[in-house]
């Protein structure tokens, strides 16, 4: 055995080590703490993430994911650390949300953890270095795993502003990036939720339309909508030729404080919210995000028709083991049913899809 195949042997170590250390530490200070270390080495993201393997890449709009699990928007947001976290082995990163201006955000503490609870809240406020600086970034990087950049409007912008905003941020991102979402479903910029309204959505994608240069593109939406809105929100995502959605944001629970959680605590609610929209059986892709924790949430929503996932909150309190235990889970899936890889499931019908599940889950009960 080499050294590096030693050290990689000893990966799965690492984080519970690394994540005693950082836990010591206020979650902010943490979060800073690991982006630095992780923009300085990513050859450690190598050696503590997963290898690919070909049998579990996916094709989701024009993009395929060589993992169908992916890195959510919000972890680095100024695209500091994009090799080390390609490097790990994730389907896609997600950098953002990028605004036009650098802002600061809200005033600190902006987050906070629930250990038993496994879950974060965060009133972040879309703190970022803003379009300029996060071009330089993404122009010097040499793209290795699908890139998304997730951009929102700056705090004081209003209603038309922010859609010039966003045009141009997209225009000028559009050769560095592979798929663009718009998060109008923060819960920490003052009044922007009333932004996923019918009319100001239409407007919007009619400028980026023209734009996006053949780009997939995601709206992510927030999990305290209603059915209705969830259905209002499908029809225009459909009518204005979007990829589809990304559901969920963090949801609002004031009891806890202000901002949004995330993880355990939101899973219900997410999973709600996109057995909701699966249910439609609309052509729109679906990425899931919300408090996904293991293969089972996977399983779940490849049941009612979804392909590709993100995490955020999972990996923090797991690390790249999050990684390593989807990777094997979803190989025994592919070991089990007839089909050579997670693509080859993909292009069965649903029922069909659905029947291989109700198979698998009978010879692996959980
Ligand atoms: C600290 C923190 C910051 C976040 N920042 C962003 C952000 O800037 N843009 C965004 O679209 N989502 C952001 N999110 C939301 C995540 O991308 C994700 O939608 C949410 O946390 C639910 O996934 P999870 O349960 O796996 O964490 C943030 C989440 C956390 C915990």
């Amino acid at each position: 055995m080499t050294f590096k195949e030693k050290l990689h042997t000893l990966s799965p170590m690492l984080y519970p080590i690394l994540k005693e250390i950082l836990f010591r530490l206020p979650p902010e200070k943490a979060h800073d703490f690991t982006l630095r270390v992780a923009s300085l080495s990513p050859a450690l993201g190598k050696l503590m993430g997963i290898s690919p393997d070909p049998r579990l890449s996916v094709k989701i709009g024009n993009t395929i994911w060589p993992f169908p699990v992916g890195l959510a928007a919000g972890l680095d947001k100024n695209a500091e650390a994009l090799a080390f976290f390609s490097a790990q082995g994730f389907g896609a990163v997600e950098c953002g949300t990028i605004t036009m201006r650098p802002q600061d955000g809200n005033a600190r503490p902006r987050m906070w953890r629930y250990p038993d609870e496994k879950s974060l809240r965060n009133a972040m406020g879309f703190p970022n270095h803003g379009l300029s600086d996060i071009w330089n970034r993404l122009h010097a990087f040499e793209r290795t795993t699908p890139l998304g950049a997730n951009i929102g409007k700056n705090k004081e912008s209003d209603r038309d502003q922010s859609i010039d905003e966003l045009a141009l941020m997209m225009a000028s991102l559009e050769e560095l990036v592979d798929y663009f979402v718009i998060n109008v479903s923060s819960p920490n910029t003052p009044g922007l939720r009333a932004f996923q309204e019918r009319t100001y959505l239409r407007e919007l994608f009619k400028e980026l339309n023209r734009v996006r240069g053949g780009k997939d593109l995601y709206l992510k939406i927030a999990p305290d909508l209603d059915g209705d809105k969830i259905k209002e929100l499908c029809e225009t995502a459909f009518d204005c030729n979007l990829t589809g959605l990304i559901a969920t944001n963090t949801t609002i629970m004031p009891e806890r404080g202000p901002g949004g959680m995330s993880g355990e605590m939101l899973r219900p609610r997410a999973t709600y919210i996109r057995s909701e929209i699966l249910s439609l059986r609309t052509t729109l892709e679906l990425i899931g995000v919300g408090g996904v924790s293991g293969f089972s949430d996977l399983l779940k929503f490849w049941e009612e028709g979804g392909k590709v996932m993100q995490v955020y909150t999972a990996y923090i309190f797991q690390g790249p083991d999050v990684l390593h235990r989807i990777k094997r889970d979803a190989l025994r899936f592919v070991e089990f049913i007839p089909q050579k890889s997670l693509q080859e499931f993909f292009d069965l019908k649903l029922s069909e899809r659905q029947e291989r599940i109700r198979e698998f889950r009978k010879a692996y009960p959980a």
